[in-house]
């Protein structure tokens, strides 16, 4: 049950996985020289940027090390590019805009299509990239490479339903309309915990609409966003319309906020980069939409159901070695089962297998690097010396600087650091309540609302406390929620905007009302 939990994101991703079969034990441990080699071969190691349909070196020629967080080795080194990098690759974006945004819907749709065909024919070579650059064990990276393809389908669909009005005029001779157009050049600034998922969720619905975008992925795991723009371009997807530029990432991002060219900013990542970026777009007043942090409760009660509750707090803990933002940050568990649960949970959470992604059985691979880990330490060991108790793990995992064990400590207080702030690693920190609205009380003293848990049989309870959650996201007896089909983000200081589903469109449109006189 604990190996397949973690890829089961949605039922059509697990159908997905299960067609991988071809990989052998041996690939599966395999070091980082022979992915590498396999990479290279089929022409999926990227390491320049893309700009206007041309793989380009930085200008001055500089380059960034990529590593595996499992091992340390070097994978690649990428072009490490910076400001006049990313002028240009804005104006190629700004170039194609007029030719891409006046194809007809369907003909975007179907080279969107041809995308997602690729990158599922290519599923086993991204998800090893992925777990090569980012960690995650090899069946839930390739689980995310559908995940991720399943937003480009889902767009190329919806590309046909970008619907205006009409609006019933108030003076006769009047015809009123509202046409749907798209913004234009979108600036897309990815994470590194979900390195194609979290760029397909942006660039599938942007090229939909008939925007054109310039991608900056993370630094620590570009290879597969070069890797998806290899494939964009073999599908069809005209030059300019997809460029990628990594590298500086200040330099990159203060050029697409200064550019009054760029007419959107999407972002992934921490609070704090996303109200600077905010901020920084307020110069040109750009749409701009923010998918930032969490801190996820995960509440569960007495009148639960024991192994679906354990089986969902486990899912929505520990996928990604707790590094989602919709990972539940605080177990909240009633008084009444409280011991059943931790001791329960505890026995599921020592028998999780750690280890390099690409090994058998594995289920929670490394920290995306050193600093991670020590992050996650510092909250774990300020909850100790305030008088939490640790049940499992609680150290650094002796594989290596980049590995933690997955850990569970009782007796957390939600005034406690490691409650206030997101973990984002293997920790669940538990915390007993009492009553409904006291759990309600906790769950919502935070400034982040991205997603919450929740674990009960009683029907009127689910409806009471998902109204009562101020969270965008609502799990009820589930823990792994997120679907191409539903709207992903968050309220308060998750962010803004929504990602996914048919309200993902709305953050690439302009609404234009023409009213058309003199009719009669
Ligand atoms: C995230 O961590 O930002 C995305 C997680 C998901 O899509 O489920």
């Amino acid at each position: 049950m604990i190996k397949t939990m973690f890829t089961r994101t949605i039922h059509r991703v697990s159908i997905i996985q299960s067609h991988h079969s071809s990989i052998s034990r041996r690939e599966m441990s395999m070091g980082t020289e022979s992915v590498v080699a396999r990479l290279k071969s089929s022409g999926l190691l990227q390491t320049k940027g893309l700009i206007g349909g041309k793989w380009t070196d930085a200008y001055d020629g500089r380059t960034i090390q990529v590593n595996n967080p499992a091992t340390g080795d070097l994978i690649a080194s990428v072009a490490c590019m910076g400001e006049k990098e990313t002028k240009d690759a804005i104006s190629s974006a700004y170039d194609a805009f007029g030719h891409w945004s006046k194809l007809t819907a369907a003909d975007r749709s179907s080279r969107l299509r041809n995308w997602y065909n690729l990158l599922i024919q290519h599923k086993e070579e991204l998800g090893q990239l992925i777990t090569l650059e980012q960690g995650k064990p090899l069946k839930e990276a390739i689980g995310e490479v559908g995940y991720g393809a399943s937003f480009i389908e889902f767009f190329a669909e919806e590309a046909k339903r970008v619907y205006g009005d009409i609006i019933p005029s108030t003076l006769t001779d009047r015809r009123l309309f509202v046409l749907k157009q798209p913004v234009g050049v979108v600036g897309a600034i990815t994470p590194w915990n979900f390195p194609l998922a979290m760029i397909t969720r942006k660039v599938g619905p942007a090229l939909a609409c008939g925007c054109t975008v310039v991608i900056k992925p993370s630094e620590f795991t570009p290879l597969t966003a070069l890797a998806a723009a290899e494939l964009a371009l073999q599908s069809g997807i005209p030059p300019g319309v997809l460029n990628v530029v990594m590298g500086d990432a200040p330099k990159i991002g203060n050029s697409l906020l200064e550019s009054p060219q760029v007419r959107k900013i999407t972002f992934t990542g921490s609070t704090a980069v996303g109200k600077k970026l905010m901020a920084g777009a307020a110069e040109t007043v750009k749409k701009v939409s923010l998918e930032l942090g969490g801190n996820a409760p995960c509440i569960v009660f007495d009148d639960a159901d024991l192994e679906v509750a354990l089986k969902g707090s486990l899912a929505t803990k520990f996928r990604n070695s707790g590094q989602t933002c919709v990972c539940a940050n605080r177990i909240l568990v009633q008084e009444g089962i409280y011991e059943k649960f931790t001791s329960a949970f505890s026995n599921a959470v020592q028998n999780l297998k750690v280890g390099n992604g690409f090994s058998e059985g594995v289920v929670q691979g490394p920290l995306i690097n050193e600093a991670a880990v020590q992050k996650v330490d510092s909250f774990v060991q300020d909850a100790i010396s305030k008088g939490a108790k640790v049940l499992v793990g609680g150290k650094r995992h002796s594989l290596g600087l980049t590995f933690y064990e997955p850990t569970i400590i009782g007796d957390v207080k939600n005034e406690m650091l490691i409650a206030r702030q997101e973990v984002f690693g293997p920790v669940a920190p538990v915390i007993r309540f009492k009553t409904e609205e006291e759990a309600i009380q906790i769950a919502n003293d935070t400034n982040a609302g991205l997603a919450a848990y929740i674990f009960t049989n009683g029907i009127k309870r689910s409806w009471r406390v998902s109204e009562a959650l101020e969270y965008g996201i609502v799990g009820v007896n589930e823990g792994l929620v997120s679907t191409e089909v539903a709207p992903f983000g968050g309220y308060k200081q998750s962010g803004l905007g929504r990602e996914g589903s048919k309200y993902g469109l709305d953050e690439y449109l302009e609404i234009k009302y023409v009213c058309m006189g003199n009719m009669s």
